[in-house]
């Protein structure tokens, strides 16, 4: 790279909070949509009589987003979408990421190096005064809670249905879904097979809501199950009685530490038959730059805003912890085809 262009990148990345103002601002105002529905682009006053938003206000949004790259000036004044704008404005993950970082991540972010000094989520204070967001998630405001469930259902809805033909290939008749959330998977998994039950474990308010989801589902609702639990309270227990241990997205919100004393905890009344899956987006897995980059910003919402401690993994880190725990991997059942996602099989022995 010329120094040139280095310079330039880095005054993106100096200016990076600038940037990413402008673009949630262009959205919400309409002005990238506005742009985008133009062939032949349009001009400063043609913004602003289409958005209703003040020239001034089209004028230094519009110069900010054109120096970023993000609308491309055709002729002297006139503008279009270029290609990075077009992604911003209509893919799925783009989307789903802006909205996280706007609404939960970007005043707490504001404090990740007093996150990384102290170890702890500093960036929480910003909502509560809660060891974990997961401990406060169910009392989130409600823009902040939407966003959040829509990264976390992002990331994990579009592998349930390959996860399914993975856990159900040996005819489980029960699972436990430990950290089940809001019983997307419990629904999932009740409706794939009619005679399987689930039992979700989860902190009380994310219990709640799982609950109330699938109390109104007749079908099901019967074979669903409950149990409230700290999965980090030392003397808390994971029952016998499971063919499947099922986590998905649920190590990466736990140190290597906590890990194996989860694992640990399901290893200590297991039967020697039942099979531990853990989904996960493992950083070592991923074919695609923007997949990469997203994982590890991900890790720096688990420092800032989550728990301080935790991060999205790699598949060697995870299978080191698996091992370390006398926990054996049979098998990684890699589902790029449709996701991001790797599932590891492990049994006791
Ligand atoms: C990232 S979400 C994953 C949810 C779901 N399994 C999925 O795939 O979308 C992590 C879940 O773990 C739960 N969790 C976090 N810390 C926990 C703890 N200490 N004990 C029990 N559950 C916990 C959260 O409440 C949340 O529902």
């Amino acid at each position: 790279m010329k120094a040139i262009s280095a310079l330039y990148e880095a005054q993106k990345i100096v200016f990076s909070p600038f940037i990413f103002q402008t673009v949630y601002s262009m959205i919400e105002l309409g002005i990238l949509d506005a742009i985008n529905n133009s062939n032949e682009g349009l001009d400063f006053d043609q913004i602003s009589r289409e958005t209703n938003v003040s020239k001034y206000g089209v004028t230094v949004l519009v110069e900010m987003a054109e120096s970023a790259g993000i609308v491309d000036e055709i002729s002297p004044g006139k503008f279009i979408l270029s290609k990075i704008g077009y992604f911003i404005l209509r893919d799925e993950m783009t989307q789903v990421n802006l909205k996280f970082t706007q609404d939960v991540c970007y005043n707490g972010l504001f404090y990740l190096k007093d996150s990384i000094v102290d170890a702890s989520p500093e960036g929480l204070k910003v909502f509560g005064d809660w060891k974990t967001i997961y401990e406060g998630l169910s009392e989130l405001p409600p823009m902040v809670k939407k966003s959040w469930f829509d990264f976390d259902h992002f990331y994990s809805d579009n592998s349930f249905s390959d996860a399914l033909d993975v856990i159900f290939k040996n005819k489980p008749k029960m699972i436990f879904d430990i950290g089940g959330n809001t019983g997307k998977w419990a629904i999932a998994s009740a409706n794939f097979d009619s005679l399987v039950q689930v039992k979700i474990f989860d902190l009380p308010g994310q219990v709640k809501v799982a609950k109330s989801n699938i109390e109104k589902i007749d079908a099901i609702k019967d074979r669903v199950t409950f149990q409230e639990i700290d999965m980090l309270n030392q003397s808390s227990v994971i029952p016998a009685g499971a063919d499947v241990y099922w986590m998905s997205q649920f190590l990466d919100c736990f140190s290597e530490h906590e890990i194996e004393s989860i694992l640990l905890k399901i290893k200590e009344n297991a039967s020697e038959n039942a099979t531990i899956f853990i989904m996960e987006t493992f950083l070592d897995d991923q074919v695609f730059p923007a997949a990469k980059l997203s994982l590890a910003a991900t890790s720096l919402y688990f420092t800032a805003m989550a728990n301080g401690n935790s991060r999205m993994y790699s598949s060697r880190t995870l299978k080191y912890i698996i091992e370390k725990a006398g926990l054996k991997c049979v098998k990684e059942h890699d589902l790029h085809q449709d996701s991001f996602h790797t599932i590891l099989e492990v049994k006791l022995n």
